[in-house]
Order: C-alpha cells, then structure tokens, then sequence
C-alpha cells in the first residue's frame, strides 16, 4: 500500500511512522508513505499556499491550486490513485471504511491547515473523510489515525494472520476484555474461565462479553451487528438480568 500524504508540515509525521508497528511495516516494504510539502507545488518567490478568505472573515485558507497541482502530479503517474481529501465536513470513519481502503493499492490523502481549504479542491478527491465530531488544527494527527487504521489490516503488518478480527468494530461488536499476567493484581482475579484452558467455553464466554460489553457501553452498535440466534438469546438474557428487558 503507498500513502502519498499532500502537507506543510513534513515533520509532524516523522515519529508516528517511525516506530513500532507503522515503523516495522514501512522498513519491511508492506506499507510506503511519501510525504509531499503542498508548498514545492506553489508558484511564485514565496511559494505561498495560503491567503485572505473571499467575503471576508477570521484566518487564512490555504489555496486550491498548489493542492491540486500536487493532486495531479500523482495522478499523472497512478490515475488508479484514491484521493482523500481530510476534513471535519467528511463522513465519519468507520471500521467498514478501514476495511474498504485497506483493499485498495494508493490513497492520496490531503492535510488542511488554517481555516481550511479553497472549496474548489474538492472537485478532485474521491472521498472526504472526519475522524471524529471535533475540530483539529489541522489534518496531519487525522492522516496518521488513518495510516495507522489502515495499515494494521494490510496482510503482514501486525505479524500474525487473523489478528485484527477479534478487534472491537471488527464484528459490529466491541472486543471482550482482556488479561494478563499477574492472576491476582491487588485482589482483582482473572476471570477463572480464562485459566480453564477449556478453548471451546472460553470462545463462548468472551462472545458473550462482547456482546455485554457492547450493549452496555454502545448499543447502537447491535442494530447492525451480525447476530446469531444464541447471540440474541444472550442479549435477552442480559436485559432480563440487569431489569431493562
Ligand atoms: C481548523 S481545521 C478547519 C475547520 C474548518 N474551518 C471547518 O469548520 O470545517 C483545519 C484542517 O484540519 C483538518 N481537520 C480538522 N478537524 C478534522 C477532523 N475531525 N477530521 C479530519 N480532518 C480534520 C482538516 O484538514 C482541516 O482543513
């Protein structure tokens, strides 16, 4: 997978991708990111990339066209390139969303800055995506959230096969809890199932943790979640327990 990543700001990635997992990826050739200064595409003496907002108004937009220069620089080599242009006015990223780009071979993605981008510049992207309902300083630490979703589904990157299924959103559902060692920290015991050793009970224990989890802390999750007919036994089960049935 190449991740071209359009910024002013280079140097804000350099220690995201460099360690751990994203480091181990790019040095093994699984994943590549270039990083692209928007500001080598801009003209003039100063190469500036941003100005006054049209209509007046607070900050700085950066312009459209040292953006799309760089846009269709990649393009003119890869025209199969997807561009993802970042932005709190995109649709909200979704595990399904990871998953969708995970398949693909090239993402473009565009970091804004300041008040934002020229509005023209979408006419170039495929795709706008937002992290989350807030508001950043900018799209590089949203570029990296999606390097970083993206790449740790590629085949390889997280070593071992199969490792990310189990992971919350994978399923529809949050993971169930997690343990390890020490059995007792401070009188909190590992769970005793966990230590049955019993493969078959303890996949049933943690489908129904999971599925306890995600009622308790995201039941919007389980409207469309794929649900087995034990799986909504489990869940009556649970709201008859708790009295909410
Ligand atoms: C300060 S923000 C501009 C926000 C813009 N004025 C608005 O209200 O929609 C600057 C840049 O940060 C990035 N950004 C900020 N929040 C983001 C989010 N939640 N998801 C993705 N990108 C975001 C975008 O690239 C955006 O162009």
């Amino acid at each position: 997978m190449i991740f071209d990543i359009l910024t002013l700001f280079p140097e804000m990635f350099h220690s995201p991708l460099e360690h751990s997992i994203l480091g181990k990826a790019r040095k093994e050739g699984l994943i590549k990111v270039n990083l692209i200064n928007i500001r080598d595409h801009a003209e003039g003496r100063h190469r500036v990339t941003d100005d006054y907002p049209y209509g007046g108004g607070k900050g700085m937009i950066m312009k459209a066209e040292p953006i799309i220069k760089g846009v269709q620089a990649i393009m003119s080599e890869d025209p199969g390139a997807w561009v993802i242009l970042m932005t709190p006015q995109g649709t909200p990223l979704k595990q399904e969303a990871v998953k969708r780009l995970a398949q693909l071979s090239h993402l473009v993605l565009i970091c804004g800055r300041y008040e934002g981008i020229d509005e023209r510049v979408r006419d170039f992207v495929n795709e706008e995506i937002c992290i989350g309902d807030y508001v950043l300083t900018g799209g590089e630490p949203a570029a990296v959230v999606l390097v970083d979703a993206v790449s740790r589904l590629i085949p390889g990157v997280l070593g071992h096969e199969g490792a990310a299924e189990d992971d919350s959103f994978s399923q529809g559902l949050l993971e169930y809890p997690q343990f390890t060692r020490p059995r007792d920290f401070e009188g909190r015991r590992v769970p005793e199932m966990l230590l049955s050793g019993d493969h078959q009970a303890i996949e049933r224990w943690r489908r129904r943790e999971a599925l306890r989890r995600t009622w308790e802390r995201r039941p919007d999750l389980l409207v469309k979640a794929k649900l087995s007919k034990e799986d909504l036994e489990i869940l009556e089960e649970l709201k008859g327990a708790s009295g909410s049935g």
